[in-house]
């Protein structure tokens, strides 16, 4: 592979946003037929490389050549003509418009968009608007309109942060396919297994340079958490994950605590008949494949949407929410899935903790300080925040967003949280910050209800796990025996065998 011509070989890329430097001196160097990861902690400038590669935004410095052949990238149609198309970490789509207006917009074919998602095994009615369209599947069809472009070299920019398994392993899926017609894929991903599993070669930036290209299989996971936190960071990542595994978590009593959150025979769309009760003190999970009804619970309990029928309390009280600021009221606070749902992008990091708007709602719970500042501060320490681009929220990095959704909460208290995917395009240090944060929220009296769509967060995070299969909770399994098997024969239907292994 190393004899012949790379396809892509980038060289010495700065790119600077006024005195924050994204990116310093980074290479990259990508062959035909390979699946490369690029990989780097929170903010290492991994979005930057991808957004400089595909004409979006233009370096300060650096050299490109396709094929061995010099190339300018001034704008995404000549990196389009290049044979470059991004998938990027966000949405590319107009909320307020149609799928098939958003793929006019881009100049993309519906029809070749449509065959693509075919082949994904996907059905998509082009007539909707974006918003209405789960995220999971937006990036699907981010994903298809990529390829509807046959692009020599595909750039996925944390797609899978967003996506549960069945949805992922159609991503790995086609960089198998990719790699196999000689096509080439730039995968960005913080879960490493991921890397280790579906990666010829990683490239690893730490603070916008890069500081090595391995192959993952051989150095595997924790010489890359090295290269990206570097020596000292990485031995206390790797020296909490060992403690974790022997930390065996115990359901808390049941007896004589009101509930802090209590869901009774619940329907609404997709939910059918859904009962549950969360205890002060719990975090409970809710895995599930996509579609299964979880987002429509995550937006009932969180006051986004009314229930068809059924019953929620919290603390005791029915609760009626109509609108999110009444599940609030009731300390019911949501970490959405989509963080710019939940962010005022072009207000500052501290204005989105403080969150104004949330302060005629009473204190709740855990944490309640009087003083805005420090609390803010608090929030932005706990969470490790990378405010150096701290004036606009949009200019955070990506994950460094999904820290603020979550930071804001801490500030404001809450009594119930509802997570879902918290760590979504969180790094694989702050993580470990994360988990280690719910447990500490927790064990001060929150209670936590916790959707993710990686598996092995499970019998890390939470006392106990309900699957959901086909909008019915199918079965319930002690955290610490929510192993990946088990959680896959569960979130499939596969109750009995579920149970047998609860
Ligand atoms: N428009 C901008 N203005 C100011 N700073 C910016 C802007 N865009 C990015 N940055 C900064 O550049 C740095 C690198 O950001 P980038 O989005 O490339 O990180 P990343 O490696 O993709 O991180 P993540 O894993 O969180 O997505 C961050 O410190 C970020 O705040
Ligand atoms: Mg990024």
């Amino acid at each position: 592979m190393t004899d012949s011509v790379p396809l892509l070989e980038a060289r010495d890329i700065a790119k600077s946003y006024g005195a924050v430097q994204a990116l310093r001196s980074a290479d990259l160097v990508v062959e035909p037929g390979e699946v490369h990861a690029l990989l780097g902690a929170n903010g290492a400038g991994k979005s930057t490389l991808v957004k400089v590669l595909t004409g979006v935004i233009s370096p300060d410095r650096g050299t490109f050549a396709i094929n061995g052949n010099p190339v300018r990238i001034g704008s995404p149609a000549q990196a389009a003509r290049n044979g470059l198309a991004p998938v990027f970490q966000d949405p590319a789509l107009v909320p307020d418009l149609t799928i098939a207006q958003n793929m006019r917009l881009t100049g993309a074919s519906p029809a070749a968009v449509e065959r693509e998602l075919r082949a994904l095994d996907l059905a998509v009615d082009f007539s909707e608007q974006a918003r209405d369209v789960p995220l999971p599947m937006l990036r699907m069809i981010d994903l298809a309109r990529a390829l509807a472009r046959d692009p020599q070299l595909l750039l996925l920019d944390e797609i899978t942060a967003a996506l549960p398994s069945d949805l992922a392993e159609r991503v790995f899926t086609v960089m198998r396919a990719s790699r196999e017609r000689g096509r080439s894929v730039l995968f960005i991903t913080h879960r490493l297994k991921e890397v280790i599993a579906s990666c010829d070669r990683a490239t690893i930036l730490r603070d916008g340079g890069a500081v090595a290209t391995i192959v993952p299989e051989e150095g595997g996971e924790e010489t890359i958490v090295e290269y990206m936190l570097g020596p000292e960071a990485a031995q206390a990542v790797v020296a909490a994950v060992d403690k974790d595994a022997g930390d065996v978590r115990a359901t808390p009593a049941a007896t004589g605590v009101t509930p802090a959150l209590e869901v009774i025979d619940l329907s609404m769309g997709r939910v059918r008949g859904v009962s549950f009760s969360l205890r002060p003190g719990e975090i409970l999970g809710v895995a599930a494949l996509e579609g299964q009804g979880q987002d429509d619970l995550f937006a009932v309990l969180s006051g986004q949407q009314s229930p068809a029928s059924g019953e929620v309390r919290a603390g005791g009280k029915m609760l009626k929410a109509r609108h999110p600021y009444d599940a609030i009221r009731a300390g019911v606070v949501l970490v959405p899935a989509d963080r710019l749902q939940a962010l005022l992008p072009q207000r500052s990091v501290r204005e989105n903790i403080a969150a104004p708007r949330y302060n005629s709602v009473r204190r709740w719970g855990p944490i309640n300080v009087r003083d805005e500042g420090r609390r803010v501060r608090e929030a932005e320490e706990a969470l490790q925040i990378d405010t150096r681009a701290a004036r606009q929220v949009r200019r955070l990095s990506g994950g460094n967003q999904q820290k603020v959704t979550i930071a804001r909460w801490l500030a404001n208290g809450f009594a119930t949280m509802l997570c879902f995917d918290p760590t979504r395009g969180i790094d694989v240090g702050t993580k470990r910050q994360i988990y280690a944060l719910l447990r500490r929220l927790a064990d001060d009296g929150a209670a936590i209800l916790f959707f993710s769509s990686e598996l092995a967060e499970f019998p890390l995070v939470c006392d106990r796990v309900l699957a959901l299969f086909g909008g019915e909770v199918t079965a319930e399994l002690a955290g610490a025996a929510a192993d990946e098997a088990s959680l896959l024969r569960a979130m499939h239907g596969l109750a009995a065998e579920a149970e047998a292994v609860a």
